[in-house]
C-alpha cells in the first residue's frame, strides 16, 4: 500500500497508512448522528480503599481542612466544576464485605473489617470506622449534583439485606418502618437511588463464582426488588475485560444461564477494563517511548473489548435491551510509587495517563449506542485519579483536565468523526507496532460542535483540518493539554505544572484548522 494512501477506517473512524515520526496532516469530516452520548460515561468510582474516602473525600466535620459537613470542600467544588454525573460506591471489592447498617445512625459507629486491610504494609490499620455511610454519601451526591450508583453486597450479604437497603433509600416516609428510620437519621426525603449494581466482580473478590452460580444469585437478588420510585436500573456483574481472552466466557455463561424462561431484567452489564500493567516493569512517572506507546495502545484495546462483548450479548439479546456499564476503567501500574504507604493503589499520574483518558473517552463516545455509563477507577488517591490529597495538601492531576476538556460531550448528540490520517509506527516489545496517528470523537449541542483530538506522537505535531459538510463555522476556539515532558505531572508543590492552555483554531473557508503539538490532547469548540 502506498504509505500516503489515506483510507477511512471503519469502527474507529480512524485512518490507515503508515506515519513514522514526522509531521503529518489529518483531514476530518464531521457527520452528525442521532445518538446521544450518555452523560454518565463521565462517571466516578469511589471505594473504601486506602485514602480514597478517608482523607481523600471525608475529612470530618471537625477538620481544619475546609469542608462541607465533613466532605472536603475543594473536592466538592471540583466535582461540580466538571459536572460529575454519578458516583459508584462503596466498592469495588469492599462492597461485597460491606453491611450498610454499620454506616447509619449512632455515633460512634461500629468498627468493621475492610477487605483492603491485608494489602496494606504491616503496621498500618485499615479498620473501617463507618463514619462515611449512606447519608454522608448522599450528601456528597446532593452537594455535587451527581447521581448515586450503589454496589450491593452479594458476596457476603443476602437478598433481604439488599432489599432493606433499597427500602431504606427509596421508600417514602409514612410507608415502611425503614423509611421512618431514615428520616430519624436525618433524611426525610427518599434518596431516590436508580442505579443498583448487584455485586461486584463476582468471579473474584465478590464471591469467586462461576457465571451460572452468579446468574442464580442475580435472579434471587432482583426478583423481589421493592418497587418504589425511581424505576431501578439493574446492573449485573460482567466480565474481567482486561483478561487476555477478554473473559467472553463470563458474558456468554451468564446470559446462557439467564435463558430458559427466566424473566429477570438485566438493564446493564458491568464491564471492567483496566489497562493492566501490574505484572510488568512499567513505572508510573518515568518511562521511555515504548512505555508511552504501550500504555496508550493498551488503552485503545477497550474498543475491541466493548465490541466483542456487545457481539456476545447480541446472540441472546439481539434488541440489546442490556447495555454496557464500564464501571471500572483506568491504568493500573505495579506498586511502588504510592504517594504514602496508607495511600494504597495511589499513583503519580502523568501526561501519558491524560492521553490515555482522552483516547478512552473517545472510544466510549464512539460507542455511545452501547455504553451507558463508565466510572473511572478511582476518582481520588487511587489508580487513575483526578486528584491527589493528603491532609491539607491537594492537587488536580492531568486526568482531571481531560475530564473538564471533554465535559461538553456529556448528554450531547454524537457526531461521527471520519478521520483520514496516517498510522504511527511505534516502538514495541516485538520491535515495532502500528497505532492510529490520531484519536478523536465529536458531538453537537445547542449549535456548538465539540471535537476532542489526541496526537499520541512523541515526535511530531499534527495539523488537523475539520470539515463540517453543510454547516458554516461562525467561531472556533480550542484548548490544549500538553507539557514539554511526556512524563509531566502535577504535585502538591507544583499543582499547575500540567494545565490546559489556549490553542489557535483557524477558520479556512468551511474548515477549521488546528495544529496539535506532539503528545497532546485538544478540545475544539465550533459554533455553527
Ligand atoms: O479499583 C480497585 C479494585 O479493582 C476494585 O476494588 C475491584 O473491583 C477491582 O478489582
Amino acid at each position: 500500500m502506498n504509505r500516503r494512501t489515506l483510507l477511512r477506517a471503519a469502527t474507529a473512524g480512524m485512518a490507515a497508512a503508515l506515519r513514522p515520526a514526522f509531521a503529518a496532516d489529518a483531514d476530518i469530516e464531521l457527520v452528525p448522528t442521532t445518538q446521544n452520548i450518555s452523560p454518565h460515561i463521565y462517571g466516578h468510582f469511589i471505594e473504601h480503599l486506602g485514602t480514597v474516602i478517608y482523607d481523600g473525600i471525608w475529612v470530618g466535620r471537625d477538620s481544619k481542612i475546609a469542608n462541607v459537613d465533613g466532605i472536603r470542600r475543594q473536592f466538592v467544588d471540583d466535582m461540580k466544576r466538571i459536572g460529575a454525573p454519578n458516583f459508584r460506591w462503596p466498592g469495588g471489592c469492599f462492597a461485597d464485605g460491606y453491611h450498610w447498617r454499620d454506616g447509619i445512625g449512632r455515633s460512634p459507629r461500629p468498627r468493621t473489617y475492610n477487605f483492603w486491610q491485608e494489602r496494606l504494609p504491616p503496621g498500618l490499620d485499615h479498620t473501617e470506622t463507618n463514619q462515611f455511610g449512606i447519608h454522608e454519601f448522599m450528601r456528597l451526591c446532593r452537594l455535587t449534583g451527581a447521581e448515586p450508583y450503589l454496589a450491593a453486597n452479594v458476596g457476603s450479604g443476602t437478598p433481604q439485606e439488599f432489599h432493606d437497603w433499597v427500602l431504606y433509600c427509596n421508600a417514602p416516609t409514612g410507608t415502611v418502618s425503614l423509611a421512618a428510620e431514615r428520616a430519624a437519621n436525618g433524611d426525610a426525603q427518599p434518596f431516590g437511588v436508580k442505579w443498583w449494581g448487584v455485586g461486584n466482580e463476582s468471579w473474584g473478590c465478590g464471591g469467586d463464582m462461576k457465571p451460572q452460580e452468579y446468574a442464580t444469585q442475580y435472579r434471587k437478588f432482583v426478583t423481589q426488588f421493592p418497587a418504589y420510585a425511581p424505576k431501578p436500573y439493574l446492573v449485573a456483574v460482567g466480565p474481567r475485560g482486561h483478561s487476555r481472552d477478554l473473559d467472553l466466557s463470563w458474558t456468554t455463561g451468564f446470559f446462557e444461564a439467564m435463558q430458559g424462561g427466566h424473566r429477570s431484567v438485566v438493564d446493564g452489564l458491568s464491564l471492567h477494563y483496566y489497562t493492566d500493567f501490574r505484572n510488568s516493569k512499567e513505572k508510573v512517572s518515568t518511562f521511555d517511548a515504548r512505555g508511552w506507546y504501550d500504555v496508550i495502545r493498551e488503552g485503545l484495546r477497550t474498543e475491541a473489548v466493548i465490541e466483542r462483548h456487545w457481539a456476545a450479548i447480541d446472540k441472546f439479546d439481539p434488541e440489546h435491551r442490556t447495555k454496557l456499564i464500564v464501571d471500572e476503567w483506568g491504568v493500573w501500574y505495579p506498586p511502588g510509587e504510592e504517594t504514602a504507604p496508607m495511600h494504597l493503589l495511589s499513583q503519580p499520574l502523568t501526561l501519558r495517563d491524560a492521553l490515555h483518558t482522552a483516547v478512552s473517552f473517545d472510544v466510549f463516545n464512539r460507542h455511545a449506542d452501547k455504553v451507558v455509563m463508565a466510572n473511572v477507577a478511582q476518582t481520588i488517591n487511587c489508580l487513575h485519579s483526578l486528584f491527589l490529597a493528603s491532609g491539607d495538601r491537594y492537587t488536580r492531576t492531568p486526568v482531571f483536565h481531560v475530564f473538564e476538556m471533554y465535559k461538553n460531550h456529556m448528554g450531547a448528540q454524537a457526531v461521527e468523526l471520519r478521520a483520514r490520517a496516517e498510522q504511527l509506527s511505534v516502538p514495541a516489545a516485538t520491535g515495532s507496532a502500528k497505532m492510529p496517528g490520531i484519536s478523536g470523537s465529536a458531538s453537537i449541542k445547542d449549535r456548538r460542535v465539540t471535537v476532542t483530538l489526541t496526537n499520541p506522537s512523541l515526535d511530531a505535531p499534527l495539523t488537523a483540518r475539520l470539515h463540517l459538510p453543510g454547516a458554516t463555522a461562525a467561531e472556533a476556539r480550542a484548548t490544549v493539554l500538553t507539557h514539554a515532558e511526556p512524563s509531566g505531572r502535577n504535585t502538591f508543590d507544583r499543582p499547575n505544572e500540567v494545565t490546559p492552555a489556549p490553542l489557535a483554531a483557524t477558520m479556512r473557508g468551511n474548515a477549521v484548522e488546528v495544529v496539535l503539538p506532539k503528545h497532546s490532547v485538544a478540545s475544539i469548540e465550533i459554533r455553527v
